[in-house]
């Protein structure tokens, strides 16, 4: 932990030497890393110890201008770990952004960042709102995926899908596009065998940065 430390000392130089904002370095380091561990927190154990290895700014970019980016490649290749990891340094560098640039005003208080990021798998969504039909909350259920800060939308087309579960996977792709929401998305799938299952979702999703492992090995069978 000793590097996010230091990073975190780095943050409040950087602001000391802007000049003229009256907060404490406390106040900063204890906000920051408030958020820090909820991020933190809310990753699953297993890609914790991946949340920092090196995402280029350029990467990080495409999520700042609400575009999306999409990581294929084969099974093990480290698609889901490397979507974490991105989430997380793009949700602290937005963090201290904000701290440092943006709201140099009194309402801090008022409008932390949001550093809300929702991860779920394509099929979990569907699962999801198939069974609220039921009791009506389908709208509910895409309602969240629509508006949180940051998507993780795992494996997409890990299984064959009828054209409804194309329909609601374009749908909720449009729509966080329309309103500049990024999102990450990962696919066993190469960007050209998803133009065969939907060129609509395949043209959407080129327009962001699509970052190819294929030639990464199968890290689980490596480390075996
Ligand atoms: N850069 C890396 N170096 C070493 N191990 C890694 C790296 N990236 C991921 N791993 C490890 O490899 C394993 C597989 O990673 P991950 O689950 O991210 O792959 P995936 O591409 O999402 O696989 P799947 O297609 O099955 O969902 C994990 O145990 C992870 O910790
Ligand atoms: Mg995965």
């Amino acid at each position: 932990m000793k590097h996010i430390a230091d990073d975190l000392t780095k943050i409040v130089e950087s602001i000391q030497s802007a000049g003229g904002m009256n907060i404490s370095e406390d106040y900063v380091m204890n906000e920051l890393r408030k958020i820090q561990s909820k991020v933190i927190d809310t990753t699953p154990k297993r890609f914790r110890s991946h949340l920092n290895d090196p995402i280029p700014d350029s990467t990080l970019d495409y999520l700042d201008n609400g575009q999306s980016i999409l990581i294929t490649g084969a099974v093990g290749s480290g698609k889901t770990t490397t979507a974490f990891a991105i989430g997380y340094q793009w949700t602290m560098r937005r963090a201290k952004k904000f701290y440092i640039d943006e709201n140099a005003g009194a309402n801090r208080h008022l409008s932390i960042p949001s550093i809300i990021i929702h991860f779920t798998t394509a099929t979990e969504y569907l699962f999801d709102i198939r069974n609220s039909f039921n009791d009506g909350g389908a709208e509910s259920v895409r309602g969240k995926l629509k508006n949180t800060r940051l998507l993780i939308l795992d494996d997409l087309f890990a299984s064959k899908a009828t054209d409804h579960v194309h329909e609601e996977i374009i749908h909720l792709i449009n729509e966080r596009y329309q309103w500049e929401r990024p999102s990450i998305l990962t696919s066993n799938k190469s960007i050209e065998e998803i133009a065969d299952v939907d060129d609509r979702i395949a043209s959407r999703l080129s327009e962001g940065l699509v970052l190819n492992f294929k030639s990464k090995p199968d890290f689980r069978i490596r480390k075996d």
